[in-house]
Order: C-alpha cells, then sequence, then structure tokens
C-alpha cells in the first residue's frame, strides 16, 4: 500500500526505514534519500511506523505484562 504518492513510499519502505532506526516519518523519508513535498502522508506515515514498532516489539510486551 502506498503510504507516501510524491515520493513513491509503501508501506515496505516505511518498515524497511523503521528496522533501520527511523522513528519519524521525517526519517522515513530522510532513510529513502528525500524529503516531504505536500506532507499529506505524514499521519499515515505516522501510523504505519507505530504499527511496524508493534510489530516487531511483541516480546516486550508480554515480558512488561508478567
Ligand atoms: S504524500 Fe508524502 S509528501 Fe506528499
Amino acid at each position: 500500500m502506498i503510504i507516501c504518492i510524491c515520493r513513491n513510499i509503501n508501506d515496505k519502505g516505511v518498515r524497511e526505514a523503521v528496522e533501520a532506526g527511523a522513528r519519524s516519518p521525517k526519517a522515513v523519508q530522510a532513510h529513502h534519500g528525500c524529503q516531504f513535498n505536500c506532507g499529506k502522508c505524514k499521519c499515515a506515515m505516522g501510523e504505519a511506523i507505530a504499527d511496524t514498532l508493534d510489530a516487531m516489539t511483541p516480546e516486550l510486551e508480554l515480558i512488561a505484562a508478567e
């Protein structure tokens, strides 16, 4: 699914950036060597970052719940 139409960044691209250490929409753009154009994707990208981080840390949630 395309997240940023201007820069052609999809959910896989967001996931790759987060796995490389990006934790903000601006950092995801920087990971792909670009900057925001219209900025309309910021909210969707933030949600994709949060979803990716949630998927990356299920073990930590289990530890915290114990
Ligand atoms: S949709 Fe991402 S900068 Fe325009």
